[in-house]
């Protein structure tokens, strides 16, 4: 009896990180989904050109319509084994609504769609941030933060970030560290794990937009971190692919920092 595929499946297919996982997992049945069809399609010819064998379709992770597509594309193409969510935007888009929608609302209806399709040995990978943990815990916005579809918490969180769109990243992305606390229970009870990784600064297309619009504070993240050097997309690929693995196969429901150590003397600047 021939076996079914068991697919990887990474949002954000056709962005830095989302590349480098896609190389990382080169041997497995790859299927890629980024905002256009277009985007896609060039991740797809690019990997060819590698070697590398991917399908893919396109799906806006805001909407839900899109991510039923997503995932009748993943049942009807094998066996789902797990979500790479690497798609996200940074506080460069200035759109506070748009940022909590991709950045936090997003996250989490793609772990419940995903979650139908879990199964033994299943696992989800959230891109969070090192940003993330420079928001410190608080009963004040918790709530709302691990629970971004409820009504009323993207106004909870506007209260605490001043109009600025990194801050509300900053949220956005401790809220994708939450989900994941939330969420372990649920895929624990079919033996499936959710686990968030924080890059620092990587670079990337992201990376490079936030260092040319803040210069001096990316030299000085990069002074201060311990490792002397900004991140690469294979930074975050290899643990990414170590997470998926066996390997990592009594981790869930907690968050990976993989930021040259930098995160500890940022929360002292
Ligand atoms: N690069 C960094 O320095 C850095 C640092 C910390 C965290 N991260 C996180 O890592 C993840 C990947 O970042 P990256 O550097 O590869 O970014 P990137 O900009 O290279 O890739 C992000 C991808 O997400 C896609 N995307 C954006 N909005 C979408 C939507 N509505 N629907 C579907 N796709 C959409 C984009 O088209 C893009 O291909 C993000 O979640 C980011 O917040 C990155």
């Amino acid at each position: 009896m021939a076996t079914q595929k068991q697919s990887i499946v990474i949002t954000g297919g056709a962005g830095g990180i989302g590349t480098a996982c896609a190389k990382a997992f080169k041997d497995e049945h790859l299927i890629l989904t980024d905002y256009s069809q277009k985007d896609v399609d060039r991740a797809i010819e690019d990997l060819k050109k590698e070697g590398i064998t991917a399908i893919g379709i396109a799906c806006d992770i805001t909407s839900k319509e899109d991510i039923e597509k997503l995932t009748k594309f993943v049942s009807d193409n094998g066996t789902f084994k797990a979500l790479i969510h690497t798609a996200g935007v940074s506080g460069t888009m200035k759109d506070l609504q748009k940022i909590y929608d991709i950045d936090l609302v997003a996250p989490e209806v793609l772990i419940d769609a995903f979650y139908e399709l879990a199964t033994q040995g299943s696992v989800a990978v959230i891109l969070s941030s090192m940003m993330g943990h420079t928001v410190p815990p608080s009963e004040n916005y918790d709530e709302a933060l691990s629970n971004p579809q409820a009504q009323g918490s993207f106004e909870t969180i506007k209260k605490f970030i001043d109009g600025s769109s990194d801050m509300l990243y900053n949220f956005a992305k401790r809220g994708t560290i939450l989900l994941t606390q939330k969420h372990a229970n649920k895929w624990g009870s079919k033996g499936a794990r959710i686990v968030a990784v924080s890059p620092g600064v990587i670079e990337t297309p992201m990376g490079l937009k936030a260092a040319e619009e803040h210069p001096e504070r990316m030299e000085m993240i990069k002074k201060a971190t311990p490792l002397g050097r900004n991140g690469q997309p294979e930074d975050i690929a290899d643990v990414v692919y170590f997470l998926v693995s066996d390997k990592a196969r009594f981790i869930t429901g907690t968050d990976i920092i993989v930021d040259g150590g930098v995160v500890n003397n940022i929360k002292k600047m």
